[in-house]
């Protein structure tokens, strides 16, 4: 079943009993901890999707903030229709990999699209007032982290549509006590719009615009549909439509409305759409500070800037709102889904023994074959899966700093059994790959920077956890477990007594 919009999305929450108003009043204004505790707490509890609607500091009070609504994997996976996250990792996968399953977006009129029924045009934006603006642990800027982003190939018009942060420069901290301008403030916007080699799609369409010469054209369509979130997400290989894709996930066309000032399409049924134009020259900003995904502040960011063209929402638009920090946080499993159904997809066609692949909220990432021992197609298979891995399409695997590989009685989500495996099984100097020169995750603060500032080459173990037969085995010894079914009989023949 495809979700129309994001509304929709939060009733299926709502039913599920994984949805909570909350009214108590809570302080969002720069400089104030509250969101960032209370992250930090609905992770530790395992907690619901929340509407905020009582928010202190705050500029917009009409609009309500969605937050944490894909805070556990279970939710994540209901953006695609399926709760069992496994499922939806596997549904990912298979759409991704089989472009028969697509469909290619239709197109609505404009009188049709619940997204223009307040238009704000380029003369009367003030950011300020429009967007709403919430600010999250120690951040300098406040940020629009529920956009998805359209944008096409200055050469090829080719549409690219992808999620990323962006920042608002309103009262904005200046990391090295300096000042933005009022146009900055009031009539501009920054993007994250740079990442590791191979890079992001938008940095590629900005950096190539910029050799050209040319401006480059930006939507921003925030709270959609959350398969098309899903799909923005997902590192669909350049060249390819994330809409088109977004339409497998949910089995249906995503409906696309024409934007007002600039030749981009977004869907008709997103909160708030963002027009503008990053000029030729591209003027950057310094944002900072930056809280990262792997649980660190940088200190300073330089973003590009755009120029706001124009601004539409729905009436009684919803805001969505979240914060990378130590992990886990809400979003987590909304990027690390689609990037094992990326992995999955890639090893799964060429090395049919990978069973399943799972990226913990930290990045470590877990192989889990559906072969061990001698079974395996040859002695050191798991090597040559570690070597896959690093191997594997897409921005991500490259940069796996540690990973795994399991056999099948392994379960590669519960990270106890992980450890038993590489306690039991691996010997470290015969089993470990260490890799001198991998790709460095470029937030990784313990990697050293490059030139440019950042890591780009960083140190990686790849460990083989399978059992090492034929390598050093001809047997093994028996693992001492219970079987799950006699453990659920048992829970049933216990039931109510403890
Ligand atoms: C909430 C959220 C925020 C994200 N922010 C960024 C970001 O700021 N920059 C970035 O490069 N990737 C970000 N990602 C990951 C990208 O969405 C993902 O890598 C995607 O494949 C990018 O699309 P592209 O491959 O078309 O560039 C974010 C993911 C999520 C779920």
């Amino acid at each position: 079943m495809a979700f129309k919009d994001m509304r929709e999305f939060l009733a299926s929450l709502d039913k599920a009993g994984q949805l909570k108003n909350v009214d108590v009043p809570l302080d969002c204004g720069e400089g104030t901890n509250e969101l960032q505790a209370l992250m930090r707490y609905l992770a530790e509890i395992n907690g619901p999707g929340l509407m905020l609607k009582n928010l202190k500091g705050y500029n917009t009070p009409d609009v309500p903030v969605i937050f944490n609504p894909f805070g556990t994997r279970e939710r994540t996976g209901m953006t695609i229709g399926t709760a069992d996250p496994v499922e939806a990792k596997i549904k990912h996968a298979r759409i991704l990999n089989d472009r028969s399953t697509w469909h290619k977006p239709t197109m609505v009129e404009r009188s049709k699209a619940p997204c223009k029924d307040v238009v704000i045009g380029k003369d009367d934006i003030s950011v300020d007032k429009q967007l709403p603006h919430l600010w999250i642990g120690k951040e300098g800027a406040s940020y629009i982290t529920g956009g998805v982003v359209v944008t096409k190939d200055p050469e090829t018009g080719v549409r690219n549509v992808g999620w990323y942060r962006l920042t608002q420069l309103w009262n904005c901290k200046h990391p090295q006590g300096g000042s933005y301008t009022e146009k900055e403030q009031k009539k501009q916007l920054s993007i994250f719009a740079f990442w590791n080699p191979p890079m992001n799609h938008i940095g590629l369409h900005l950096a190539k615009a910029q050799r050209m010469g040319k401006p480059l054209e930006i939507a921003v369509a925030c709270q959609c549909d959350p398969a098309v979130h899903m799909a923005a997400a997902t590192g669909v290989p350049y060249g390819l439509d994330e809409y088109e894709y977004a339409g497998g996930l949910r089995g249906s066309p995503v409906e696309l409305v024409k934007c007002e000032t600039v030749d981009l399409e977004v869907p008709a049924t997103a909160e708030y759409v963002i027009e503008g134009v990053f000029q030729p020259d591209v003027p950057q900003q310094i944002i900072g500070w930056h809280s990262n995904s792997v649980g660190y502040y940088d200190k300073h960011q330089v973003f590009p800037l755009f120029d706001v063209s124009c601004i539409t929402h729905r009436k009684n638009p919803l805001w969505y709102a979240t914060i990378e920090m130590m992990p886990p946080f809400d979003h987590n499993y909304l990027a690390l889904i689609p990037i094992e159904g990326e992995m999955l997809s890639d090893l799964q066609r060429k090395i049919p023994e990978v069973k399943d692949c799972v990226v913990t909220p930290n990045m470590t990432y877990i192989v889990q074959l559906n072969v061990d021992g001698a079974h395996k197609p040859h002695p050191e298979f798991g090597k040559y899966v570690l070597h896959a891995l690093w191997g594997a399409a897409g921005r991500w695997p490259r940069t796996a700093k540690i990973a795994v590989v399991v056999g099948p009685d392994v379960n590669p989500y519960d990270l106890s059994a992980v450890e038993w495996a590489i306690q039991t099984r691996v010997q470290p100097y015969s089993d470990i790959i260490i890799n001198r020169s991998g790709q460095a995750f470029v937030l990784d603060p313990s990697a050293p920077k490059g030139p440019q500032g950042f890591p780009m080459v960083g140190e990686q173990m790849g460990i083989d956890a399978t059992i090492k037969i034929p390598e050093r085995f001809s047997e093994y010894a028996d693992v001492s477990q219970a079987d799950p079914a006699d453990v659920a009989k048992i829970a049933a023949k216990l039931k109510g007594v403890l």
